[in-house]
């Protein structure tokens, strides 16, 4: 049923949406599932809103809590994925391909004209890093500067992004850096479902090359799309997931840290979990 809202009431929602915005949770999806299976669980069922984003209705794999590896891993709760009535998933018809390498994949990325996305781009954000990655960071889709230089988060997002890699004793050049969308989306907006599904099967593939232990999702909108889930970002961002027998973790967009510092240390907390995992030491400081 679809519902029209009194002016005020559509403007108490607006805004409530764009303070989700603001926290990273960009992707409203109209939950097909929802009214089914667990009331309240899908935001409600809008006619005229703007910001709301009609579902890009899939099939959810259940992204399973890996076991903490160290009791000094707090427990974790089950995240339960949001199960749809039906509908193949997203990446149902991406098979391993085989002898495939980043250098294939990019050559069948071409010129592409795949989505609507390809109008506005200068240049295609294939990926960044080593192609031998332990830790690969997905974000969400390339902002003018990286549409500019051809390279994933080279912008002022980038930098802060470079900095947390840098504070983790790693280098840019011995991660993988890429995005759910190769091309930028116009004024920045979030990448839509269409452009999603188009785009992200070349991920998959990047990551099925690259076969790290640990993705960092950066955002909501890749968390979303490789959990293929409706779930605010916030219900199982810190946790270990485990997706297509990677580690997973999702944290904050390095641009809503621009906008909101204080929710620097959250993203700390979740990349100190990443470093124990891969082993790694924070670099020690220089003494004067
Ligand atoms: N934000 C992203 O999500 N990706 C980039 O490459 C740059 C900014």
């Amino acid at each position: 049923m679809r519902e029209r809202f009194s002016e005020s009431l559509q403007q108490k929602i607006e805004e409530r949406l764009r303070y989700y915005e603001d926290l990273g949770i960009r992707l409203f999806y109209r939950d097909r599932g929802a009214s089914l299976n667990s009331p309240g669980a899908g935001p409600p069922e809008v006619s005229n809103l703007s910001t709301f984003r009609a579902a890009q209705e899939i099939a959810l794999p259940k992204p399973k809590i890996a076991a903490p590896k160290t009791a000094a891993v707090p427990p974790v709760e089950r995240v339960e994925p949001v199960t749809l009535p039906s509908g193949p998933s997203l990446f149902e018809a991406v098979d391993k391909v085989r002898d495939d390498t980043l250098l294939k994949i990019r050559e069948d990325i071409g010129d592409c004209t795949r989505c609507k996305l390809h109008k506005g781009r200068h240049k295609i954000v294939f990926g960044d890093g080593s192609a031998k990655a332990q830790l690969v960071f997905v974000g969400e889709g390339p902002g003018a500067d990286e549409d500019a230089q051809g390279l994933p988060f080279v912008g002022r997002a980038g930098k802060l992004l470079t900095q947390m890699i840098e504070a983790m004793g790693l280098q840019r050049k011995d991660v993988y850096i890429c995005n759910v969308v190769k091309c930028r989306p116009p004024e920045n907006r979030a990448p839509e479902p269409d452009e999603v599904a188009t785009c992200s099967p070349y991920l998959l593939r990047q990551i099925d090359v690259i076969r790290p232990k640990v993705i960092v999702c950066l955002g909501a909108v890749a968390a979303k799309t490789l959990l293929e889930t409706n779930r605010g970002i916030t219900q199982f961002r810190g946790q270990w997931l485990e997706w297509r027998g990677h580690k997973l973790m999702a944290t904050y967009h390095p641009a809503y840290l621009l906008r909101n510092p204080n929710a620097k240390g959250e993203v700390w907390k979740d990349l100190q979990k990443v470093m124990a995992e891969l082993g790694l030491q924070p670099p020690k400081k220089k003494s004067s």
